[in-house]
């Protein structure tokens, strides 16, 4: 399973969060990850952590001002970006744009959307992944596999009616292993999560907590 911990704009310390996303990583099969504020990026990754970005726009080098460039955030050391988080939604024109920057600088994607209709248009786009997170359980704790595993049933059948191999993962209200478990026995290949660790007084305990059952 792969575990992405979104840090959004939390007034967590993102390299302690970062240090121990990389402690866990290192001692569980699973996949882990962290997604800083874009300033944070670069003392993220000297962590050894591996980092993503929570966003790159649909351009590229030139006349172009306030913007996220995928290149510099991969040059700040992310292996990988969200895209359309429903904090950050994109027209679809753009998310297409800011997939195809990802990968010209080598990024792995993650195109987030809120139901299994979005994710069957978001993965016809040609992501690595796609997040499927109904907007209201966000920052709730009650996890999507619980308030509504059917949406996370529909995404994976979405997902896999497009003639690409792309991966589902889903999120919202994610905060034990009980619900990664959950998560992975309707189909998800992985979770994105965000209050569970980065409000956690105990982010190694958070963490540890969330790859303990896999
Ligand atoms: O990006 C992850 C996110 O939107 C879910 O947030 O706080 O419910 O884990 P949370």
């Amino acid at each position: 399973m792969f575990v992405l911990v979104n840090l959004k704009t939390y007034p967590c310390d993102p390299v302690a969060v970062a240090e121990a996303v990389r402690d866990v990583d290192e001692s569980t099969d699973a996949r882990l990850a962290v997604a800083p504020q874009a300033t944070h990026l670069e003392r993220v990754a000297e962590t050894g952590a591996e980092t993503w970005a929570q966003h790159v726009d649909s351009i590229d080098h030139g006349s172009n001002t306030g913007q996220t460039l995928a290149e510099s955030v991969a040059d700040a050391g992310a292996v990988g970006t969200l895209l359309n988080h429903s904090e950050r939604r994109l027209k679809l024109a753009d998310i297409d744009g800011a997939v195809q920057a990802a990968e010209r600088a080598g990024l792995e994607t993650v195109v987030c959307a809120n139901n299994p209709a979005q994710i069957g248009a978001a993965a016809a786009l040609g992501p690595d992944a796609v997040a499927v997170e109904p907007p209201e359980l966000i920052g709730t704790g009650t996890p999507v596999s619980q308030a509504d595993p059917d949406v996370v049933e529909d995404a994976v059948d979405a997902a896999q009616h497009v003639d690409r191999d792309v991966s589902v993962l889903c999120g919202a209200g994610i905060s034990t292993g009980d619900d990664v478990v959950a998560a992975g026995d309707l189909g998800s290949e992985g979770v994105l999560l965000a209050s569970g660790v980065a409000k956690a007084d105990d982010p190694t305990a958070a963490l540890e907590d969330l790859v303990e059952p896999l």
